[in-house]
């Protein structure tokens, strides 16, 4: 076996987040602007190499591999990656594969994502309100996600929700939100908007502290810390009046970067090895250098060895520009 992946910080990497495609069939607003553009098609890398990729990082000791986009589900054939990947779940060296989704696509792919192992998805969701999902996706269809949400669920998944907090459009629903993802039987984990990529808008705006929305919610209900689970950057409560978890995801109230366990690769093979840094590595040439993955593992080595230590993320009315220029999308989060 080869060795695992150690970076500079002494923090092992066992969790790779692969972006499959830049695209998505929404145009969230704290994500994308409405007139994006896309990464031409041939940029992309093949799922041959998508999986070889991973299989080169599974080889290193990584254990979780999430599925992001984009929408990961709009991409072409992406169950036959899905499909590939599972052996490394048969074989017991991967011990989970996941998919970070936006729920359009869910209906259709739910079954086949269960009988290739997957077994959680977690899936966006900022409101309940038909009207304001609208607003915020741009092109958005609420009920096809309520749909996709049920047909994960009876195929046997476990749905994770995921909501950025956003003062003045989802603040006053977070309570409705718990009560309809513990209702379910989901979780449900709240974000911080990041300052990633521009927008149509001010993030400033939108930012609403998680410490404060916590503060608010511990006037309505009991909340318990739990230990974390998932070994995600998520901390999670238990809600004692519903018996659900609620998670927070707080980079700006709460860095959680000394406890990173995770690098991502986007859908044209170039690491980032921090969602909040710049500094990449492209490993797509090693990739198609040759056949083997030595030069490619080569490149892995050098990358993790200059991991940073966390991101610096802020959001204040100085800092207009965005502290990373590429958006969400290109690295899935
Ligand atoms: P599980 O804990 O496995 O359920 O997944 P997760 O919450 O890590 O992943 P998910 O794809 O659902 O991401 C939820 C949010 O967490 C997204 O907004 C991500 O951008 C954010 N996130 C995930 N990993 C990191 C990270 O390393 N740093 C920062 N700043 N945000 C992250
Ligand atoms: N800040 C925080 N979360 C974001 N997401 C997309 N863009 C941002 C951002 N700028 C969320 C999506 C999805 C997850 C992968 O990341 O809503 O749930
Ligand atoms: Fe698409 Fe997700 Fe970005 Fe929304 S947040 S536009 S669903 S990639």
């Amino acid at each position: 076996t080869q060795p695992s992946l150690i970076d500079p910080f002494g923090r092992t990497i066992s969790y790779l987040r692969v972006s499959v495609t830049d695209r998505c069939d929404f145009r969230c607003v704290y994500c994308m602007a409405e007139d994006m553009t896309f990464l031409p098609k041939r940029d992309l890398l093949t799922l041959e190499e998508l999986d070889r990729l991973c299989s080169a990082f599974i080889a290193r000791g990584v254990k979780k591999l999430r599925l992001t986009g984009g929408e990961p589900l709009v991409r072409k054939n992406l169950m036959s990656l899905i499909e590939g990947l599972s052996r490394h779940l048969m074989s017991g060296d991967l011990e989970e594969l996941t998919l970070t989704t936006n729920g359009s696509q869910l209906r259709q792919h739910a079954q086949a994502l269960y009988q290739h192992g997957v077994r959680r998805v977690n899936v966006s969701l900022d409101t309940l309100d038909a009207d304001k999902f609208k607003a915020i996706t741009r092109w958005g269809d609420f009920d096809r996600v309520m749909d996709g949400i049920q047909a994960a669920q009876d195929a046997g998944l476990k749905v994770k929700l995921n909501a950025v907090a956003l003062r003045g459009f989802n603040e006053d629903e977070i309570p409705s939100m718990i009560a309809f993802a513990h209702e379910r039987d989901m979780d449900l984990t709240l974000i911080e908007t990041m300052p990633l990529g521009d927008i149509d808008g001010d993030r400033t705006d939108q930012y609403l502290p998680l410490s404060q929305v916590r503060k608010g919610l511990e006037g309505a209900f009991t909340l318990t810390d739990l230990p974390d689970q998932t070994g995600g950057p998520a901390r999670y409560v238990r809600i004692e009046e519903t018996g659900g978890r609620l998670g927070f995801i707080t980079p700006l109230t709460h860095n959680f970067c000394e406890s990173c366990n995770r690098v991502r690769v986007t859908c044209t093979g170039t690491l980032y090895m921090c969602l909040g840094q710049d500094d990449a590595a492209d490993l797509r040439e090693p990739l198609r250098a040759s056949e083997g993955d030595e030069l490619l593992q080569r490149a892995i080595d050098e990358a993790i060895g200059r991991k940073p230590k966390g991101h610096d993320f802020v959001i204040d009315r100085t800092g207009q520009a965005p502290a990373v220029a590429r958006h969400m999308s290109m690295t899935g989060g």
